[in-house]
């Protein structure tokens, strides 16, 4: 794992300054299926270091920061955002500040952020608020540097998803299929897909219904879905979002909370365990599917982050417990699991 500067630095236009990394990027394109005309890909980004597709952006975001003799770090975040900042602030010897939304970030991406030594500042309200917070004290202190995406090295660092996706296919994708919650990705895609020069996909960003702006067309006062790191009413990056759509002939489309933890299962039968908001993107997929608006060639769902993140979720549709059995019994109860005939306790 060279990360993404090493492998794409001519296209990021950084200062000559020594990379902070953790390896991120170079993440899995795997082919899943062939529906219709339409081939279906889907990339891992749950395979990035701290287990998302912000690694992208924050080794370029912390990269700068440190260059430009940045104390520490600031963001607001709905987990993954916070764990990440806190990892390559670690590396580079920095100080980080996450702010949250109390009680609405999963127990795992907390535990991430705390275990790489983020000082954590919860507040009484939602992302957008903590956004706004954040925004607000890096403004003041010149030596915290900002490294949400509305920080441009974070966009930069993200748009290697989109050259990697080029080098593995070759050509660019028919589409691109995306979650979309403060819309920095689908952004920095976009972008990424136009500086490779190579053709640019059509851009359909999915979101979850209750927390769809981009569909409805305005701002969400009480975004609120299960699908907790896009439960997000008021896009920062959204005038770059409706861009992409537009320019790439693209859209945004919403799915139910009970579509993206149909999905999230349908893709962990597949082999491939992501959060709910990742699940919402291959959600969107076979929504797109079912209305005949997949492209006919190669299609990519980004599935953002693993869900190992959000242990809560699953253990919703999980009905198949545990079988406690003595030792001595396991062979006879596995084959009769098989046969599916004996009880599922063996005692
Ligand atoms: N998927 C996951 C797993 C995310 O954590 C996020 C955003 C998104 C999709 C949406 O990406 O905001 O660029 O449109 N998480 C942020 C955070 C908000 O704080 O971790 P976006």
């Amino acid at each position: 794992m060279r990360g993404v500067i090493e492998q794409y630095r001519p296209y990021l236009d950084l200062p000559d300054t020594p990379a902070v990394t953790l390896g991120e990027g170079s993440t899995p394109l795997v082919f899943w299926n062939t529906w219709g005309a339409s081939e279906i890909f889907l990339k891992l980004e749950g395979t990035n270091p701290t287990g998302s597709f912000k690694d992208r952006g924050m080794t370029v975001a912390v990269t700068v920061a440190r260059h430009e003799g940045a104390r520490a770090v600031i963001c607001a975040s709905t987990g993954n955002t916070a764990a990440s900042a806190a990892a390559y602030a670690a590396r580079a010897g920095l100080q980080s500040f996450v702010v949250v939304p109390k009680g609405r970030v999963t127990q795992e991406k907390m535990l991430q952020a705390l275990a790489h030594g983020a000082q954590m500042l919860a507040i009484d309200g939602n992302f957008d608020q903590a956004l706004d917070v954040v925004r607000t004290t890096a403004e003041r202190h010149p030596a915290i540097a900002l490294v949400n995406s509305v920080n441009p090295w974070r966009l930069r660092g993200q748009e290697s998803g989109a050259y990697e996706i080029i080098d593995d296919l070759n050509r660019a994708p028919a589409a691109l299929v995306l979650p979309v919650g403060n819309a920095g990705n689908i952004s920095a895609y976009f972008h990424g897909f136009r500086r490779y020069g190579r053709g640019i996909p059509r851009m359909l960003g999915i979101q979850a219904a209750g927390a769809s702006p981009l569909v409805a067309g305005h701002d969400f006062d009480n975004p609120d879905t299960i699908a907790s790191a896009i439960r997000i009413g008021k896009p920062a990056s959204k005038p770059y979002a409706l861009e992409a759509a537009a320019v790439s002939r693209g859209g945004f489309y919403a799915v139910s909370d009970d579509e993206i933890l149909g999905a999230q299962k349908e893709l962990a039968h597949g082999g491939i365990f992501v959060e709910p908001a990742s699940a919402a993107a291959y959600a969107g997929l076979k929504a797109l599917r079912e209305q005949g608006l997949l492209p006919a060639g190669p299609v990519v769902g980004i599935l953002t982050g693993t869900g190992l993140k959000d242990g809560s979720t699953p253990r919703q549709w999980i009905d198949a417990s545990t079988v406690e059995t003595p030792a001595e019994r396991v062979g006879e109860t596995i084959i009769a699991l098989m046969e599916g005939t004996g009880s599922h306790v063996a005692h």
